[in-house]
């Protein structure tokens, strides 16, 4: 912060509000988000320019510089804005930089600790996620999983055991969140907070017979102007959205370690400077020689989820000399991802979508009708029945739902069904039951907990602020970054992937077709990934031409769930294929990422790998230790030693937080 002294400090009762709001904007998130949906943090009205209550910061309040240099912020977090190139591979030095916005959780021991481990970078996935916002809401979590599992004691630095403590480091990529320039495909929240009811409104794909239609013109106007505006610059000038896509995001990361180790040496010297003018001076200058920046060779430690594992890949292709650790949690096929390699030969990424959903049939008619309001006899096959048939039922004929208390009338459509469904399969410990009670209800002919769900997504319009007045529509004062992920998505995957947007309207009946044939459940909705590229005119002046392959520093850890929905368990193990040494840890669930269920086996698999390097066993099958509908299978809480406890509760509160809120 330029000036700590003149921001007013708020009173610190305010901290339990904001705590409570955050949490119930999380629970009110809306946008289509494709891989991963990141956390969603709603602004209040009329302050566009975000102000966290507790202490008073704005980005804005940070001038962007070129070295590593953080500032207290929200609370208990550092914050920087580190300026890059645009392209890195500009020879005349000149060009436009961005300022990436930096959040680090500073590990529990200093950086001149000898136990000090290093920053873990993350990323939650999207492609679109913002990396603050993760590690405002995850790092206290994600560090206790990585970290040691006792506190850090006093004065015995050196009698611990080699136990490490970590930084938690999320960054904003290129194109998202507050990492500047943005760019916003609306003039204000108005204009997009209607283009997304209409876009509700018509329906998702196949969701009426001209929806093809519906939907396809649509986002042509929607990529028109969007991509005209994030390549707009002046005469010579670098345009944005040339180089939003991953590899220079690759490049970042690699940035922002040896930015962050730069920033490391100087605490070190600092450290010594102090010590020795307390203590004489020390010979072997310990503290300098272990924070010492060994430029160009600092490395990587990394834990990545969902889209976030392209990064990771990417950078391991890119970089491989300097992975010290990557985690990889939900894995992409990159190949798919970036070359369409393999798609249309039964590799599609949704294959296992619908294997879930018979899952939920098969929970709900083991526990029964009192827990399951779904229940139907006749075993998981009526079940599965009946959800066909009411599926069947709205698209012929939506369902009207009173007023209630809280919420106005509504109309319950046949996308309203699928999009619960599918945030089911994401997230199936957390919403099976939300599920259960949606369709019990609409069997029944009552859309009344479907309607609260669905006004609870759209979120409260905010006021313009008088600065986006007074500027006009389309300034900066008029940009929301939190509400624009859905077009930071499009912006990053569209120039990642230059393939999806190259395909007419007849192809692209051939894809949606492919798709449904390989998820009845989720093909509809993951063909939008692919259409909403149509027509996105940027080209990516570095973009990933090779194969995700490489022998890196030291081996990758890939993590998957039995069944994942969009990133399925044989994605990790093609893409493990490309990096030797590499394991593909397995955990017995369902739902995206690992972090859909908590498993202590995984969680102290990845913390062992954190400490030691050391991978777990190839094939590695992990129980998951609660179940969808089922609760505990294996042991109860019970049981547990109190170190144990301690790591299943912030598994249990990571599965509310990461991952779908609803
Ligand atoms: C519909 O379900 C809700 C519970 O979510 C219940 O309160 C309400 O009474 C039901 N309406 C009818 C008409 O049964
Ligand atoms: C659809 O799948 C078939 C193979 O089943 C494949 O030949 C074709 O290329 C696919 N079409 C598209 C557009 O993906």
């Amino acid at each position: 912060m330029k000036d700590e002294g003149s921001v007013p400090r708020r009173p610190v009762e305010r901290r339990q509000n904001v705590v409570r709001s955050l949490t119930l904007a999380l629970a009110g998130l809306a946008a289509t988000f494709w891989w991963f949906q990141p956390h969603r943090v709603e602004i209040n009205a009329g302050s566009e320019t975000p102000v966290h209550p507790v202490s008073g910061f704005t980005w804005g309040q940070i001038t962007p510089s070129e070295s590593l240099e953080y500032h207290d912020c929200f609370d208990g977090f550092q914050c920087a804005r580190l300026l890059v190139p645009m392209d890195y591979h500009r020879s005349d030095g000149k060009g436009r930089q961005f300022a990436l916005a930096i959040t680090r959780l500073p590990a529990k021991v200093p950086v001149t600790d000898p136990r000090y481990g290093g920053p873990i970078l993350v990323n939650p996935g999207g492609p679109g996620g913002s990396g603050v916002t993760q590690v405002r809401v995850s790092g206290h979590n994600l560090q206790a999983i990585a970290d040691a599992e006792s506190e850090p004691r006093l004065g015995s630095e050196w009698d611990d055991g080699g136990d490490k403590y970590f930084d938690i480091i999320g960054f904003d990529p290129r194109a998202v969140g507050n990492t500047t320039p943005g760019f916003s495909c609306f003039p204000d929240t108005f204009s997009l907070h209607n283009w997304r009811l209409q876009t509700q409104a018509d329906g998702m794909l196949g969701s009426s017979p001209d929806s093809l239609m519906r939907n396809w013109q649509r986002v042509t106007a929607l990529t028109d102007s969007c991509s005209d505006r994030i390549l707009a610059a002046e005469e010579g000038e670098d345009a944005l959205g040339e180089h939003v896509n991953t590899p220079p995001v690759a490049r970042d990361m690699l940035e922002i370690v040896e930015r962050h180790a730069e920033w490391r040496e100087q605490r070190g010297l600092a450290a010594q400077r102090i010590l020795d003018s307390q203590h004489g001076y020390d010979e072997e200058q310990a503290i300098v020689a272990r924070t010492r920046w060994n430029r160009g060779r600092e490395t990587l430690l990394y834990w990545g989820r969902s889209y976030g594992t392209v990064i990771g890949a990417t950078f391991a292709s890119l970089y491989p000399d300097r992975v010290a650790r990557a985690v990889l949690d939900g894995v992409v096929d990159s190949n798919l991802y970036y070359h369409n390699d393999g798609q249309g030969d039964g590799k599609s990424n949704v294959l296992d979508a619908d294997a879930i959903f018979r899952r939920f049939a098969y929970y709900c008619d083991s526990i029964g009708p009192d827990a399951c309001p779904f229940y139907q006899p006749g075993g998981p096959a009526a079940i599965e029945a009946a959800y066909w048939a009411l599926e069947a039922r709205l698209l012929a004929d939506s369902l009207p739902v009173h007023a209630s208390a809280t919420r106005g009338p509504e109309v319950i459509t046949w996308t309203d069904l699928k999009i619960i469904v599918r945030i089911a399969m994401y997230q199936p410990l957390r919403v099976f039951p939300l599920l259960a009670r949606i369709l019990g209800e609409l069997a029944v002919g009552n859309g009344s907990s479907l309607a609260e769900f669905k006004q609870q997504r759209h979120g409260v319009p905010s006021c313009l602020s008088d600065e986006c007045r007074r500027m006009g529509p389309w300034s900066s004062a008029c940009l929301v970054p939190e509400l624009s992920e859905d077009f930071s998505t499009q912006a990053i995957l569209c120039t990642d992937a230059a393939h999806l947007g190259q395909i007419d309207r007849q192809g692209f009946l051939h894809h949606w077709h492919n798709l449904t044939r390989d998820s009845k459940i989720v093909g509809d909705y993951w063909s939008h990934t692919r259409l909403d590229c149509v027509g996105w005119k940027a080209k990516a002046k570095w973009s990933f031409e090779g194969p995700p392959i490489g022998e890196t520093a030291h081996p990758l850890l890939f993590v998957s769930n039995t069944l994942d929905p969009v990133t399925p368990l044989t994605s990790a193990r093609r893409m493990s294929e490309g990096f030797p040494g590499s394991v593909v840890l397995e955990q017995d669930s369902e739902g995206h990422t690992t972090l859909a269920a908590p498993s202590l086996c995984i969680a102290k698999a990845i913390r062992t790998y954190f400490q030691t390097g050391e991978l777990p066993d190839p094939d590695t099958l992990c129980v998951a230790d609660l179940k969808p509908l089922l609760g505990a299978p294996t042991h109860s809480a019970d049981t547990m030693s109190v170190e144990d406890r301690k790591l299943f509760d912030i598994l249990l509160d990571e599965v509310h937080k990461s991952s779908f809120f609803v």
